[in-house]
């Protein structure tokens, strides 16, 4: 099956999605992305992905070039095309070919593009034993909140993980854990949830608030505070949240075993209810 992708208002054939050599996504980075997951056939959570790709463009003074009603029947439309019934979908806004001169073009023309991909999401090999995680600096920018596809930073992090065959890179600044790089990371102590507050310091992750949601129908109370790696590897439980990893538990980071060594019980009743939320979710909307 050939595979298609979205480009600026048309479906083409992935190979031919090509852009500019002076699209500024390219020379740049001057751009936004979201990854939206599907599961049973529908999207999780999309409203939030797209309201969060709205504020994205808000920060950094992007039009979306057309109403995201059209976008969003596009990304629909790209699922049926490429019989993705369980992946993703990912989707870039740039501010488009122009003259290559930093400061914005007089009149932008954004680059559109989006692509799905199928993936098993809810049986991931990692989810049942847990994964491994190392400790890197966080060396990105100071606004963390935008969905930037300037990503250099998290691409370093995650080839470090990926050369001591970890999952997840964890960033930390000033002792301090911020996030996974690509990921939000939550620790469970004492049988209360931490998790970094929302701010600059922190993309504000989708699946983050729908792990609110379900720990607090099962009266698990939530902190939202910075960790010290010294707390982090005392944790009873630890893992991280992202629209393709679902709930991920994490349990040795930098050769030390978390907890007991194995998923624990709050992660793995977290895994199972989104697992189940987004399901139902799906069924409900049919
Ligand atoms: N990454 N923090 C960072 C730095 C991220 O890149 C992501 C997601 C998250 C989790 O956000 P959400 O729950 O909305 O997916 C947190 C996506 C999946 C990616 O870049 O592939």
């Amino acid at each position: 099956m050939t595979r298609t992708a979205y480009i600026n208002g048309a479906f083409v054939a992935e190979a031919e999605a090509t852009v500019s050599i002076f699209d500024r996504g390219f020379l740049f980075a001057d751009g936004v992305y979201e990854v939206i997951a599907v599961v049973d056939g529908r999207f999780v959570d999309d409203g939030p992905h797209l309201d969060r790709l709205d504020r994205s463009l808000r920060e950094i003074q992007l039009v979306l070039p057309m109403p995201r009603t059209v976008l969003h029947d596009a990304l629909l439309a790209l699922l049926g095309q490429n019989a993705v019934t369980e992946g993703l979908v990912y989707l870039q806004v740039t501010r488009g070919p122009a003259e290559r001169d930093f400061a914005f073009p007089a009149e932008p023309r954004p680059t559109v593009v989006a692509w799905a991909r199928s993936l098993a999401l809810l049986e991931h090999p990692r989810a049942r034993t847990g994964a491994s995680a190392i400790l890197v600096p966080d060396q990105r920018w100071a606004r963390r909140d935008i969905k930037s596809i300037a990503l250099l930073p998290q691409v370093l992090a995650k080839q470090a993980a990926r050369a001591a065959d970890a999952f997840e890179a964890l960033m930390v600044e000033d002792g301090l854990l911020s996030e996974g790089g690509s990921s939000t990371l939550f620790m469970v102590k004492d049988g209360a949830l931490i998790t970094h507050a929302l701010g600059t310091e922190v993309l504000p992750g989708i699946t983050r608030e729908r792990v609110f949601a379900l720990a607090a129908r099962q009266g698990v109370p939530i902190v939202e505070r910075s960790v010290s790696t010294a707390e982090l590897l005392g944790a009873d439980e630890l893992f991280v949240t992202a629209a393709t990893a679902l709930v991920m538990p994490i349990v040795r980071v930098d050769g030390v075993a978390i907890g007991a060594g194995a998923p624990g019980p709050i992660t793995t009743r977290l895994r199972a209810d989104y697992v189940t939320s987004v399901r139902h979710g799906a069924a409900a909307a049919m």
